[in-house]
């Protein structure tokens, strides 16, 4: 039988993850995260498949195509979150449950950020532990799976 999938979804700029504002992202790159995630995931006996991009269209293509591949979807929409229905709509088109990450506190930070346009269909958020949030997201969605 094949593993179970933990499908993992990161948005804008955090490909630039180690670079920008550090003091708020922290130093990590988005390949050192996703070495953690694969670490983690391992531990527990699924597998990990990890996607970045800049473009809102190819994110929902990609929330789309995972309907049928994944287990449980982790994302963190970075700025889309506070602006995007097109993602929300996608999410919500999937069966499997759905965990909001980000890497700083959002509600610590300016008001904008407040709003979250995917938390009313997330089935938990993990926000404000840096890096570390993907393994605690991952840890979150074994513990929904199993
Ligand atoms: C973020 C928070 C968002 O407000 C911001 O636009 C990001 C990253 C985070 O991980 O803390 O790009 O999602």
């Amino acid at each position: 039988m094949s593993k179970r999938k933990i499908t993992i979804i990161n948005g804008p700029n955090l490909n630039m993850l180690g670079e920008r504002d550090p003091a708020v992202y922290g130093t990590h790159s988005l390949d050192d995260i996703e070495k953690a995630c694969h670490e983690t995931a391992n531990q527990y006996g699924f597998e990990v498949e990890f996607f970045q991009s800049n473009h809102e269209g190819e994110l929902v293509d990609f929330i789309q195509n995972s309907r049928e591949e994944s287990d449980g979807v982790i994302i963190n929409p970075a700025a889309y979150t506070h602006t995007s229905v097109a993602i929300r709509d996608a999410l919500e088109i999937l069966s499997c449950p759905i965990v909001e990450l980000h890497l700083s506190n959002i509600y610590k930070r300016e008001d904008f950020r407040h709003k979250s346009y995917v938390s009313g269909i997330a089935d938990g958020i993990i926000s404000g532990f840096g890096a570390y949030g993907y393994v605690l997201a991952i840890e979150a969605m074994v513990n929904i799976l199993d």
